[in-house]
């Protein structure tokens, strides 16, 4: 059976900028499903925060623009839908947790006062309720003496228990879909560990499904069922957890896989990927990775690589599995 219940097709979006159009999304297409855990892995600027943004049409426009693509949730495609309609998606059945938490709290409230906003707007609880749903909330994302810090601004909380009232904020409505951009990116390893256990349990005591994203591929493995390695703007490679980490196909996955600590020492020595992230202005004919490939060949320079399928739902967009 066919849960999906996001599908986002061919999506493009470029940024014009004066120095050229950067093809941040370049016809990138994933489901996601009910209940799962999908992963987006990939260097820094490889768009996957602009995929994100998409998905909310919340990407900064001037200068970014969606410019192709169809995002199907349940029966309607969300780049076609009217504004109205998104403000009631977005934070309600739709929630995203920003990759910068300094921008998305604002300074002036109370975080109770900014987790209980959504609730009262979307649940159209009275304020009583709200404060009620929202203590309850602070608490089961582990805020000590949350009655108390409810009352905080967010200057008076550390950079960890930002990122978990980001996290109560963003599950105030009982969202179906999370998106986590970067939701463990500087914080120490324990309290790391503590949110990827608070995303566990929302997965399986309420079947949400969760969009994480993260640049460090040693984190997903503990949290993902699927990764989608991203590479300048587009699918490198995507799998299950165990084909992506046991089965990597493409060479910038292995490449990735050979920085990480725990996984090279048992395999040949660290070794990070040569070469530099190309640009995304004027990006070259053919596959993206060609200059940085250690197993590039002559045909891999002339035409883009189309998504070959491994096995099942593995797939690679790389000629070595043509
Ligand atoms: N507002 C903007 N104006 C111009 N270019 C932008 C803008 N936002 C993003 N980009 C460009 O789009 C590309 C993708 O950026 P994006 O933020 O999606 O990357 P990312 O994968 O989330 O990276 P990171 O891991 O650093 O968060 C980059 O080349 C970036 O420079
Ligand atoms: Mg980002």
């Amino acid at each position: 059976m066919n849960n999906t219940i996001l599908q986002v097709s061919e999506l493009k979006t470029y940024f014009f900028t004066r120095i050229g159009v950067v093809k941040a999304v370049d016809g990138v297409s994933f489901g996601l499903r009910k209940g799962e855990c999908l992963c987006l892995v990939g260097e820094s600027g490889c768009g996957k925060t602009a995929t994100a943004l998409s998905i909310l049409r919340l990407v900064d426009s001037p200068p970014g623009r969606i410019v192709g693509g169809e995002i199907q949730y349940h029966a309607e495609d969300l780049l076609r839908s009217p504004v109205s309609r998104l403000r009631r998606i977005r934070g309600n059945r739709i929630a995203m947790i920003f990759q910068d938490p300094q921008s998305s709290l604002n300074p002036v409230f109370t975080v109770g006062d900014q987790i209980m906003e959504p609730i009262r707007l979307h649940m159209k609880l009275g304020r009583r309720q709200a404060r009620d749903r929202a203590l309850h909330l602070m608490e089961q994302v582990g805020i000590p003496q949350a009655k108390e810090r409810m009352k905080y601004y967010p200057h008076q909380f550390s950079g960890g228990m930002k990122q978990r009232v980001m996290i109560a904020a963003a599950l105030s409505c009982d969202p179906e879909i999370l998106i986590a951009d970067e939701p463990t990116t500087a914080l120490d390893t324990t309290i790391k560990a503590q949110i990827l256990d608070i995303f566990r349990d929302l997965k399986q005591k309420k079947d949400m499904s969760i969009l994480f994203i993260t640049h460090d591929l040693g984190t997903v493995a503990g949290i993902a069922d699927r990764i989608i390695v991203m590479y300048g703007g587009r699918i490198a490679e995507a799998g299950s957890v165990l084909d992506i980490f046991d089965q990597p196909k493409h060479p910038y996955t292995r490449g990735l896989l050979n920085c990480l600590p725990a996984i090279s020492e048992r395999r040949e020595k660290l070794s990070p990927i040569p070469g530099v992230i190309p640009s995304l202005i004027d990006p070259p004919e053919g596959c993206i990775f060609y200059p940085r490939c250690q197993q590039r060949m002559p045909v891999c320079q002339q035409k883009r690589p189309e998504e070959f399928v491994i096995s099942g739902k593995h797939i690679a967009a790389c000629y070595l599995y043509a």
